[in-house]
């Protein structure tokens, strides 16, 4: 294979971050995706309608002029979200799912839902209104082993949702584990996933291969080989269920590089070409465009995007650093080649 054409591509999970980081990353992904969901933990959260559609502005003011990219905005959910956020939210073109976070279980996470029963009036109206759920997958508890948070989620949360609230449209995004693989499979259309090139490409010893590295500090956490392997199977042989969601999540060096480092890698520089190289491991390209176009846009019920984009068989070298804002940013594969490139 040595060029490939698709559909352009949405980006189904995306971290923008605000102000001159905002401005920083966002033509990376402007240049690559014509949509993506933007996720709403900022400091405050994204947690009211006028919030949301403030912020949407603040993202086209920073986007080329040559781009066109639609943000789709997305609200974060607290103990103190109402029925009415919901409603309102529904009614709005620019915003189109809400964001469950676990308190304490990732960046900007301390707002979140402290209990799921906090939440079960809010979860009623996004039924009613057919309004998608996003959900970051992990248990919180110190008792809880950092690599069983997924497992113990679906087990003793997701399942208990999808059992009380079972037309609820979710999607359990940046999945890990064979056993969310399975889970998705085990339910119906009203639950997807979403995948992320770097949970395709590595597996948990990245972090700690020849020495420490937090730039593939991540969460959810990278997990054992066998799971990426599922990982690879899930996104190549059942992309209707599954779809592209880099999670792409970008904190400065110093914050990386610290005693308390944060989660996340930066993918947007190069996300297709991720994703590229993770299936052409498999060399099963056959639902690529599926995994990539049309199953985000089938789940979220939006038209599938008209203009094409083109992927090369060609060497590059990521850089080694790139600015964001007075600090800089390491971005996923830093100095290393990456063997395909998109057509700009
Ligand atoms: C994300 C971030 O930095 O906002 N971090 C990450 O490791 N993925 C939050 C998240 O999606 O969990
Ligand atoms: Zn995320």
């Amino acid at each position: 294979m040595q060029s490939i054409t698709i559909t352009r591509p949405d980006d189904w999970h995306l971290h923008l971050r605000d102000a001159d980081h905002l401005q920083a990353v966002v033509n990376d992904t402007a240049q690559q995706f014509a949509r993506a969901i933007v996720m709403p933990n900022l400091t405050p959260p994204v947690a009211h309608c006028d919030q949301a559609l403030s912020y949407r502005e603040r993202i086209i003011a920073a986007l080329d002029p040559t781009r066109s990219f639609e943000p789709l905005m997305t609200l974060y959910l607290t103990d103190q979200t109402t029925s009415e956020d919901i409603r309102e939210a529904s009614e709005s073109p620019f915003i189109h799912a809400c964001k469950l976070y676990p308190a304490g279980a990732t960046t900007n996470s301390a707002a979140g839902v402290t209990h799921i029963n906090k939440i079960y009036t809010v979860l009623e109206a996004m039924q009613k209104h057919d309004f998608p759920l996003l959900v970051h997958g992990e248990a919180t508890g110190d008792d809880i082993d950092i690599f069983d948070r997924e497992k113990v989620f679906i087990d003793h949360t997701l399942s208990k949702i999808r059992h009380d609230f079972p037309e609820l449209r979710i999607v359990f995004e940046h999945i890990t584990t064979a056993d969310a693989i399975d889970y998705v499979l085990s339910q119906d259309h009203h639950l997807g996933g979403t995948i992320t090139a770097h949970h395709l490409l590595i597996n948990r010893n990245a972090m700690f291969k020849g020495g420490m590295n937090p730039h593939h500090y991540c969460l959810p956490i990278a997990k054992r080989e066998t799971h990426r392997q599922a990982l690879l199977k899930a996104a190549t042989t059942q992309a209707p269920r599954f779809f592209a969601g880099t999670d792409s999540a970008p904190h400065a060096r110093g914050a990386k590089e610290s005693a308390c480092g944060c989660a996340g890698i930066y993918t947007a520089h190069a996300a297709i070409e991720l994703y590229a190289e993770a299936f052409e491991q498999t060399g099963n390209w056959s639902q690529f465009e599926q995994f990539m176009s049309l199953s985000g846009p089938a789940f979220y019920q939006l038209p599938v995007n008209a203009e094409q984009v083109t992927i090369r068989k060609l060497d590059w070298t990521v850089p080694d650093s790139v600015p964001f804002g007075d600090e800089t940013l390491i971005p996923f594969k830093a100095g290393q080649t990456i063997s395909w490139k998109l057509d700009l």
